[in-house]
């Protein structure tokens, strides 16, 4: 496995496996890896001949109150499980190999689809994450690249991405991959005690009681998000949202709406964690 920190040496390396024809996979992460990401290596091994794995922490996605200065950095550790994994290359650029001239002018919002659940909570998140994703697409110009389930409404707005701006690549959607308890694996879950770990699980049996509801014909959805967002709320959490919306466009889900998913951020103390769960009636 290689490690490239520069743009040029990468684009070097990867025409190189052009040349022989290979099919590039991509799996872009911010590092501070965990199994979750790793079967995203696995996917990707899957479907391309060589597989670049990006480890950014990525400064234009965070609000100015977000974790972007302690967001956990552990690069020798994340090489070590990728090399275990079998990935090919690392890409692991500075900031300003990113980021040339700052602060960037240019950057890719994906209008509707941001609007709502993160992305009303997250001002420019959204905004910050096609931004730089975009930019890896054109340093990696991979033909496939995969991204995890877990973040729902990411993965919609990459598709509408590579759709809107004639992006020649597949994406793929990983499944979440889940602890013993259903707690969906995230980078941030380090930032919770044994304890917290097994109290979060009570986000994915909310949503399978949400879903239990749905399919027992309950259609009143913003009274069950209410609901929903109040039994978090007992239970040790400070629910963020909980909505119901429609998988294709992540409207608010109407009673006649047949492909459904359910979204959920809530905090446990200042840790926020993301789940869904996609219901097809
Ligand atoms: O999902 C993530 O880890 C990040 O949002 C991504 C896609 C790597 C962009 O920084």
């Amino acid at each position: 496995m290689i490690v490239i920190n520069h743009i040029n040496t990468l684009r070097q390396l990867l025409n190189r496996h052009r040349e022989m024809g290979h099919k590039i996979g991509f799996v872009p992460t911010m590092g501070n890896l965990h199994n979750g990401h790793l079967s995203l290596v696995e996917v990707a091994k899957q479907h391309s001949d060589i597989v670049v794995v990006s480890i950014f922490v990525n400064p234009t996605q965070f609000g100015p109150n977000e974790d972007f200065d302690a967001y956990p950095r552990t690069l020798e550790r994340d090489c070590e499980m990728l090399e275990q994994q079998g990935s090919d290359i690392v890409f692991a650029p500075e900031v300003s190999e990113v980021y040339p001239k700052w602060p960037n002018l240019t950057s890719v919002r994906v209008e509707e689809l941001g609007k709502n659940h993160c992305g009303s909570s997250r001002a420019g998140h959204f905004d910050g994450v096609a931004t730089v994703v975009s930019k890896l697409f054109n340093m990696v110009r991979p033909d496939l690249a995969v991204f995890g389930q877990k973040d729902f409404q990411q993965l919609a707005i990459i598709r509408r991405m590579v759709l809107d701006l004639n992006f020649d690549i597949d994406i793929i959607g990983a499944p979440i991959i889940r602890e013993n308890n259903g707690l969906a694996m995230s980078s941030r879950n380090g930032y919770l005690s044994e304890q917290e770990k097994e109290q979060a699980s009570y986000i994915q049996q909310t949503l399978q009681w949400a879903k239990h509801q749905i399919e027992q014909g309950t259609t009143d959805y913003r009274q069950l998000e209410q609901q929903a967002s109040d039994r978090l709320n007992d239970n040790g959490f400070k629910t963020d949202y909980f909505n119901i919306a429609r998988q294709d466009d992540l409207e608010p889900a109407q009673a006649n709406d047949a492909k459904l998913v359910i979204l959920v951020a809530a905090f446990m103390g200042k840790v926020r964690l993301i789940d869904n769960l996609e219901i097809n009636k």
